[in-house]
């Protein structure tokens, strides 16, 4: 028990809940982290805005009336939409069509780059999605002229009975929920459009760990110094209009600490989400990440009132 009254033993070892994961093996996904996550979300949610929805790990887990999935890489997002659009079954019959012409496999390396050629002419986004299934690590990476240049995930990756069922549930929830996709850039999401009953959630590049999310992409550079401090405004102006929102970061990476959101942060609440021993208050595991969640409401979970960590 820690000096809130708060038993990380019990609320890290309750039954697991079951969350969808998303059909995309994303560069700093948030699936492994959802049972710490959502639990700290508000419980009642008109629109829940996930501004950066990279694999959309998140919003699609999370129990809202209506979302607003954002991201600056436009192929995902144009992925979704077909996902959202398109019936499912016709889903499954173009990317079998795409195994089948491609003679997919995993040691097929001649298919895999005849696809990605086929890919960057045509660029539709369910042959995009096979080349992702066949990728190194299941990623994708484009390059400067927006080419698909991810290479081959020979011995290892393939679309697999696993991914087909996972790909089916994700697309069901998808065309049953109140989806909306957009690619902006977050400072472009307008704060009028939401009310006090919605919520921000925000899960940007960390500024001192980035992924390659945004290799080399045209129209995008890197996450920089000048991006976060947009966020921090961005989520100052969301606060003086109260709005509640939630941003996911690291405090330290490897050595390295975020100085700037350490001293940003001090305004609202983090949370710590690595766990820690009861007793002596040091995370169980050695975290290379200070992993945290900086909310601006109260979070209430059954008997967990957070405090500021600093
Ligand atoms: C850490 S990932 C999000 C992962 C996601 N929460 C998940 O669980 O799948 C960060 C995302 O931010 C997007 N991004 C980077 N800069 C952005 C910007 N200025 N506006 C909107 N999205 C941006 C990247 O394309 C990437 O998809």
């Amino acid at each position: 028990m820690d000096r809130n009254g708060f038993s990380y033993e019990s609320f890290f070892q309750r039954k697991p809940v079951k969350y969808m994961k998303s059909p995309l093996n994303y560069v700093g996904g948030k699936y492994k982290l959802l049972p710490q996550l959502i639990p700290l979300f508000p419980h009642r949610i008109e629109t829940f805005a996930d501004l950066f929805v990279g694999g959309c790990n998140v919003a699609v887990n999370v129990p809202a009336k209506q979302y607003l999935c954002n991201d600056l890489n436009t192929p995902i997002i144009e992925l979704f939409q077909v996902f959202q659009s398109t019936p499912i079954s016709s889903i499954l019959e173009h990317i079998d069509a795409n195994i089948q012409h491609y003679h997919l496999t995993k040691q097929n390396e001649e298919g895999f780059l005849a696809l990605r050629a086929y890919y960057n002419d045509t660029r539709h986004p369910l042959d995009f999605y096979t080349l992702t299934c066949y990728s190194f690590n299941y990623q994708f990476r484009f390059n400067a002229h927006m080419e698909y240049n991810n290479p081959f995930g020979r011995d290892r990756s393939h679309f697999s009975d696993r991914m087909r069922k996972n790909l089916i549930a994700f697309t069901t929830k998808l065309q049953t929920v109140n989806m909306e996709f957009t690619s902006k850039n977050f400072r472009d999401i307008s704060l009028d459009r939401f009310t006090p009953a919605d919520f921000l959630y925000c899960d940007p590049p960390y500024l001192i760990a980035s992924g390659t999310y945004n290799d080399g992409m045209k129209g995008f550079t890197d996450w920089n110094k000048e991006h976060e401090i947009a966020l921090y405004d961005y989520l100052d102006r969301a606060d003086a209009r109260g709005l509640r929102f939630a941003l996911s970061n690291i405090l330290s990476h490897k050595g390295k600490e975020n100085e700037l959101l350490q001293r940003w942060c001090r305004k609202y609440r983090a949370i710590d989400l690595c766990p820690k021993n009861a007793q002596t208050g040091y995370p169980i595991n050695k975290q290379e990440n200070r992993e945290v969640l900086i909310v601006n409401y109260g979070v209430d979970n059954g008997n967990f009132i957070t405090q500021p960590i600093f």
